[in-house]
């Protein structure tokens, strides 16, 4: 049986060959610690290692000036990332705003810190998935603490107006944070540019490096404002009792995951030289077929915007009338090997936005080591099973 992996909102995959190999080099050859050792040619490796990658990133998501690479922190995965931007940051009596379709990685950490005394407010979307600045505008002139939301919706591809929001929240003078999971590696993001004071990353979806790593790229004064999640060793100002406020150590206590760094930077270096643009047109065009192919299903509704109806990636949740979407994507995987990811994506404040609560969708996400040919028979294989009883 043919496999077809279309779960790349999940976490891409295949990764590029390079990813492994610099995975294995540094788990067989390199392997040291780092600011952990005698300054040994292997030590000042994984050093060199861990600063090439910070540049990489900040390089990748245009990291201010002068303070770039030191504030990018390397964290385990975006929603490590965003516990430390919204813990650090938000206070008892602070309020926050959010938009109704963001993952759970937003919202759990929101509701914790509303039960601590936080204002937690959330910004109606469209039912198609979009905020409109207008709303954001609106919420801001009560005065507010901090925006977060995410750049795209894992459940509908939706693109959030990120700069009109950095705008919007730069004249109120609001710091806005932003959830890059589903657009890092695929959509350029220049965050000086734009004035985002802390973008979270995820490793291992666009980026196309390895799991359980992932990383904020910080606009200095920010960084500077907001408390670590977590403290301890960091090889440096050993002789201090209390966590250095120096970056990037202030954010990085313990050692780091080097093996997944050294494979998320040879991803980075990948997608440099593809780049992000050309990366986004092949998957666009795969989305594209997709969506096609699945309207002339009977009884299909996607969720979320259409060719044409707003910015969106390709990420395609549906259900099929009479159909249950966990039972489609068993069959999928089990007769014709396709992978999809069916539920509530850990996204059910999305879905109810999007009318899809409490059952969820079935999601098929293409990523760019997709064929057209792969997309055209899932779409048979989804036709098949709209007509099987
Ligand atoms: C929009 C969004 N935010 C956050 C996350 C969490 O990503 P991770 O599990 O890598 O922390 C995801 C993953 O699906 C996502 O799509």
């Amino acid at each position: 049986m043919k496999h077809i992996y279309l779960n790349n909102a999940a976490t891409t995959w295949p990764k590029p060959p390079a990813v492994a190999d610099a995975v294995y080099r540094f788990m067989t050859q390199d392997g040291a610690n780092v600011s952990r050792g005698s300054a040994s040619e292997r030590d000042l490796k994984s050093l060199g290692l861990l600063f090439a990658a910070r540049e990489q990133a900040a390089e990748l998501f245009g990291g201010y000036e002068n303070a770039a690479p030191q504030y990018v922190t390397f964290t385990q995965n975006v929603t490590h990332s965003l516990n430390i931007v919204l813990k650090g940051c938000l206070k008892k009596g602070m309020r926050v705003l959010t938009t109704s379709v963001e993952h759970n990685s937003v919202i759990r950490p929101l509701r914790e810190l509303e039960a601590n005394g936080v204002r937690v407010e959330i910004m109606p979307c469209s039912q198609k998935g979009f905020l409109s600045p207008q709303t954001l505008d609106e919420a801001l002139k009560e005065r507010a603490d901090l925006v977060v939301m995410t750049h795209c919706s894992n459940v509908c591809g939706s693109l959030q107006p990120i700069e009109e929001a950095a705008l919007i929240c730069g004249r109120h003078g609001v710091p806005f944070v932003v959830d890059c999971a589903q657009t890092a590696g695929i959509i350029d993001i220049n965050v000086s540019k734009l004035g985002i004071s802390a973008l979270c990353f995820t490793g291992h979806k666009g980026l196309m490096g390895p799991q359980g790593t992932g990383g904020i790229v910080w606009q200095p004064d920010f960084a500077d404002r907001c408390s670590p999640l977590a403290v301890g060793g960091t090889g440096s100002l050993s002789h201090e009792e209390t966590q250095p406020g120096i970056m990037p150590d202030k954010f990085e206590a313990g050692t780091p995951n080097l093996p997944g760094l050294a494979g998320l930077s040879a991803a980075m270096e990948y997608i440099k030289d593809k780049t992000p643009a050309a990366i986004a047109e092949t998957e666009r065009k795969l989305g594209e077929r997709l969506e096609e192919g699945l309207l002339r299903i009977n009884g299909l509704h996607i969720t979320g915007a259409l060719r044409g109806e707003g910015p969106r990636l390709p990420v395609y949740s549906f259900n099929i009338e009479g159909k249950d979407n966990g039972i489609l994507a068993r069959s999928l995987s089990d007769i014709y090997g396709i992978e999809s990811r069916p539920g509530l994506h850990c996204s059910p404040l999305a879905h109810r936005t999007l009318g899809t609560f409490p059952q969820g969708a079935l999601r098929l996400s293409p990523g760019c080591f997709n064929t057209e040919e792969e997309i055209d028979l899932t779409v048979e294989a989804v036709k098949e099973l709209q007509k099987s009883r």
